[in-house]
Order: structure tokens, then sequence, then C-alpha cells
């Protein structure tokens, strides 16, 4: 079959090369890509949040399936279109992703199905919001409802902190996305993500992973799109797993199935764990990255296969084959990422780094000028290993990081700290 992935980032090209290895798969196309996505794929250039144009795309070039990798094409209704054109697409739609797209949404989805998650209240001006900030007092959590590329979320320590993110919020600094305003209690816990494929009806639980969001090391500085993530998260043993499903995310299902708007795609469900006892922290409507860059590295060809089926309604007759084994990622990140960085440096020693079903180099902003790979974004390569223990993936992430020659770049050196 003709395949078709949206997206140029690291996520899309780890799903690009467990995809490409199912023989399934005759022709892959990915748009934009990148430098390394090139390497295996043909890259397009696509207006990848314009429903019109990617149908249009795919009536040009007989694609079978789209995968659709970010949150901005799911939000704009690229998986709707597609569907409406009988295409088959992995990807909720605008109506189901909104458990991403509006977070006032997903509690209202919560305390429909009493799902366990932090007590909250919505807003839509600032006046309102300062007064429940005062009388519930710190630490707070308020964060803008909408998309805001994962900076609309600020953890108050202290009640000045939070009344300054209100009237950021409510001033503009999210665009759209701060019109309305959610404020939570906080959370206390360990986080843990986990990946679970939805086919309108049934869910089959993928994976678990294990971020960090802080740029610096020991979970310090500013937060980021993820710095580098591991895959299982020991903190989501069986217990956990099945009172996460239980109580979360099946009751989740159902409610967005009972409304007439199904789920299909694979739902990033965010916990925090206290005391063995998981409670939602936010759903996202796609793969996180570097998330998904441990578990395509850990599932490899199989992935098609599911991802197929969660797109066609088969999932009941579908199981994940794991290997008993752990999986590493480590992003290289553009100096001063997540604030303002250069673009265009030359990356070196990309060439002769062992790449094989344990060891693989994810780009993510990356480019192709001539024969040089050069830097094209924030967080630009992940050096992504397996092994038999957490302790051996990362050593072999670590020596792939080592390997490559870019003195513009940065990563953490303590990436999976809390599980080793
Ligand atoms: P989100 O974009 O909703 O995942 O939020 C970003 C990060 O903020 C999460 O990964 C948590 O670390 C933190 N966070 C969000 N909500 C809460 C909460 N209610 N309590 C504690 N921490 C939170
Ligand atoms: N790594 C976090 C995310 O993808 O949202």
């Amino acid at each position: 079959m003709n395949i078709l992935i949206l997206g140029g980032g690291g996520r899309e090209h780890a799903l690009a090369w467990a995809v490409q290895q199912n023989p399934k798969c005759d022709r892959l196309i990915v748009a934009p890509g990148n430098a390394g996505i090139a390497l295996i794929a043909e890259c397009a250039s696509l207006d990848i949040e314009n429903g019109g144009a990617v149908m249009g795309f795919c009536e040009e070039n007989a694609v079978d399936f789209v995968v659709i990798g970010p949150e901005a094409p799911l939000a704009a209704g690229v998986a709707d279109r597609l569907r409406e054109g009988g295409v088959l697409c992995f990807g909720p739609s605008a109506a189901a992703a909104r458990l991403e797209a509006s977070k006032g949404f997903t509690k209202e989805i919560c305390d429909a199905c009493g799902a366990p998650t932090a007590g909250y209240a919505r807003f839509s001006e600032a006046g309102a919001a300062k007064d429940y900030i005062r009388q519930q007092g710190a630490p707070i959590v308020v964060k803008a409802d909408g998309l805001a590329a994962g900076k609309g979320v600020i953890v108050a320590m202290d009640e000045a902190e939070a009344l300054a993110a209100v009237d950021d919020m409510f001033g503009g600094a999210f665009g759209g996305a701060g019109a309305e305003v959610v404020i939570e209690e906080f959370m206390e816990g360990e986080e843990a993500s986990f990946f679970i494929l939805c086919d309108g009806e049934n869910v089959l639980p993928m994976g678990t992973a294990q971020d960090h969001k802080r740029v610096g090391e020991g979970d310090t500085g500013p937060n980021t799109g993820g710095m580098g993530a591991y895959s299982p998260a020991p903190i989501m043993d069986e217990a956990v797993t099945q009172k996460a499903l239980e109580e979360i995310v099946k009751p989740t299902v159902a409610e967005i199935a009972r409304r007439g708007t199904p789920y299909q795609g694979v739902l990033y469900a965010g916990f925090m764990i206290k005391d063995g006892q998981p409670r939602l922290v936010e759903y996202n409507a796609r793969f996180g990255d570097p998330e998904c860059q441990v578990l395509m590295l850990r599932l490899g060809a199989q992935a098609l296969d599911l991802l197929l089926a969660a797109a066609d309604g088969r999932l009941e007759e579908m199981q994940v084959t794991w290997a008993e084994d752990h999986a590493m990622t480590v992003v290289l990140a553009a100096r001063g990422y997540p604030g303002s960085y250069e673009k265009g440096s030359v990356i070196g020693g990309l060439e002769g780094l062992p790449e094989d079903s344990m060891n693989m180099m994810f780009h993510a902003g990356t480019m192709a000028d001539g024969g040089k790979v050069l830097a094209n974004g924030g967080r630009v390569l992940n050096a992504t290993a397996r092994g038999a223990t957490l302790q051996e993936a990362r050593d072999r992430a670590y020596a792939l990081a080592e390997a490559v020659e870019w003195p513009e770049g940065f990563y953490r050196r303590d990436i999976g700290w809390r599980a080793l």
C-alpha cells in the first residue's frame, strides 16, 4: 500500500522507520519530512493543516493510508476530510481531538465519566479567576484552554506567579488559546505517559513511557517539548495500569463515543501517580514526541499493523508483542532552546553511527544541504537505543549522542535518573 505520514519531527521519523519495515508498505511519503526521513522515504511539501490539500495529494498519489503525526492537523479536521473522501486515516476527528485541543472540554468529560483528575474551575475573565486563586492559595496550576505548543501550563508555586499567569493568558500571551483559562489543584506524585490505541469502540494499551520535560539536569529550568524519554515506565506497574485503564481511559473513550464523536487513533494519557493511584493530568490526541521514538524502536514493523487496525476498527483482533526490553531516547537540542536559538549549524559524525534494530539516530529539526545535515529547529536529533536493561539502553543511547559532532548543540546527561 501507499502510505502518507504527516509531520517532520523525530516522532514522524520513528513512525516512518517502523512503517517502512513492514512488507505491507510499498511506497512511503512523508510531508514535510526532514533530512533523516529523506533517507528512508520520499519527502513532499504540502500544507498539512489543509484538509482539502491533503485530500488532493492523496488522490494524485493513490495514497491508501494516512498517519497524522502532530496535533495541529487533527485540530484542523484533516482526519475528518480524509474519511469523508474515503481515505483510511490514523488520527481522531476534530471533535474527538478536543481532548487535546481544549483542557476545559477534557475536564468536562472527566466529570461526566467520573475519571479521577485534579479539582478545577473554568474562567473566561481575569477578575473571577484571580478571586478563585486567592481563595484556593498556592501551589496551583493555571492553564490556557487551547493549544499553546506545550507552553500554556503554569505550575505556580506562589500566589503572585499564579495571578501573573492569569494576566498573561487573558492579556493574549497565548493568543486565542488563552481566551478561556482552567485553574487546577496542584497534584503531587510521579508522572508517566500511557499510549492507548482506540478504534472508536475498542482500546488496546500500547505501552508506557516517561518523558523529561525540563531543559536542565535534575528536572530544572523551563519546560520543553521533552528532552528525553524511556519505555517502559516502571511506575506504571500492572496494578496502576489496570486502574488507569478501568477508571480513566475506558470511561473516557465510552463517554466520547456516547456523544457521537468516537475516538480513533492513539490516546496519549498523562497521569500523576501517588500511592498507587493514577489521576489524569492531560490527554493528547497523538503520540508523544520523543516518547514515540522509544515505542517505535521497541515495536518495529508491527506498528503498521496496529495503526491500520485502529483506523479500520479491528483492534479487537490485535495484540501488541513486546520484547522483554527497554528503550531510551536522548534529545539533542540547539543551544538556547527552549528560548531563542540559531538555525543552520552543520552537524557532523552522523555517517558512521550504528543504525539497526537496537540503535537509531532519529532526526527531528534537520535539513539536508547538499551532502551536509544542518540544524533546522530547537530539538534536532534523538539518540535512541534498546537494551535488555534500561542501563544498557542508556549506555547505547549516550554512545550515539556522544558520537555526534555538533558544538552548537547540547543534551541532558541524566535521562532516566529516576528509574536508574
Ligand atoms: P500539560 O501540558 O497539561 O501536560 O502540563 C504540563 C506539565 O505541567 C505536566 O506534565 C505536569 O508536569 C504539570 N502539571 C499540569 N497539571 C498539573 C497539576 N494539576 N498538578 C501538578 N502538575 C501539573
Ligand atoms: N513529549 C511531550 C509531548 O509530546 O507532548
